[in-house]
C-alpha cells in the first residue's frame, strides 16, 4: 500500500508491530503438520502450520518456509512429505521444531520423500513451483501419494497446542 512516493508505513514501532501482527495471526487456529524431506545427512523435518491445500486437478499444497530456516535451501527443487499430526504427537512437533530430539522410526520409500510412522495423514509430494513470499518462500508441491486415518488432530491456537476433535459424524459424504 502506497501513499505518494513514500512506502505507507504504521503508526507503531516495528519489533512490536511485529509481535502484534505475529499475535493477530495466531488467532487463526491450524493444525499441526512436519515437514519431512532428504537431506545430504539423511532424513530431516521441519514443524510447520503454514500449510493448506491449493488444488485438487491437478492435486496441488503449499507450505510456507522461514528463509532463515536451516531446512530452507534444502527444500528448493526437493521432494518433500507433508506429515499431519495427530492429537498425541504433540512431542514429534516439539522435537521438529528445534526441541528435545527423538529417535524417528522414519518410513523411507523409493522415489518419496521419507516420512513420519503413525501420523494423521501423510501428502508425498514433489516440487511444483516456488514463490517468493517477503520473508518466507511458497513451495508449491504435487501430491504423489497420501493416506490417513481417524483419530482427533494436532491444532495451534493463540501461541499453544490444542486438540481438534474428530467430529463425531463427518460431512466428507457431502462434499
Ligand atoms: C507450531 C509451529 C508452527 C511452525 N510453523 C512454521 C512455518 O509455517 N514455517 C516455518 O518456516 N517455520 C515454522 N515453525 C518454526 C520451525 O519449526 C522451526 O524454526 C524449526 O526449528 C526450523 O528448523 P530448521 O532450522 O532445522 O529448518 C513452526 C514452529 C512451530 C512450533
Amino acid at each position: 500500500m502506497e501513499r505518494g512516493a513514500e512506502p505507507w508505513r504504521p503508526p507503531v514501532a516495528a519489533p512490536d508491530l511485529a509481535r502484534a501482527l505475529r499475535s493477530c495471526l495466531g488467532r487463526f487456529a491450524t493444525g499441526v503438520c512436519v515437514i519431512t524431506f532428504d537431506a545430504q545427512d539423511g532424513p530431516r523435518g521441519l514443524t510447520l502450520n503454514s500449510f493448506t491445500s491449493v488444488s485438487v486437478d491437478p492435486p496441488l499444497v503449499l507450505i510456507s518456509i522461514a528463509r532463515t530456516a536451516r531446512s530452507h535451501d534444502v527444500l528448493v527443487d526437493r521432494s518433500f512429505c507433508v506429515n499431519v499430526l495427530g492429537a498425541e504427537q504433540q512431542s514429534l512437533a516439539q522435537c521438529f521444531a528445534g526441541g528435545p530430539p527423538q529417535s524417528i522410526a522414519w518410513v523411507q520409500r523409493p522415489d518419496l520423500a521419507p516420512r513420519l510412522p503413525g501420523v494423521l495423514a501423510h501428502l508425498a509430494c514433489r516440487p511444483y513451483r516456488a514463490y517468493d513470499g517477503g520473508d518466507h518462500t511458497l513451495f508449491l508441491g504435487e501430491v504423489v501419494d497420501f493416506d490417513y486415518r481417524s483419530g482427533d488432530a494436532l491444532g495451534y491456537h493463540a501461541g499453544g497446542y490444542t486438540h481438534i476433535g474428530e467430529p463425531a459424524l463427518g460431512v466428507e459424504h457431502l462434499l
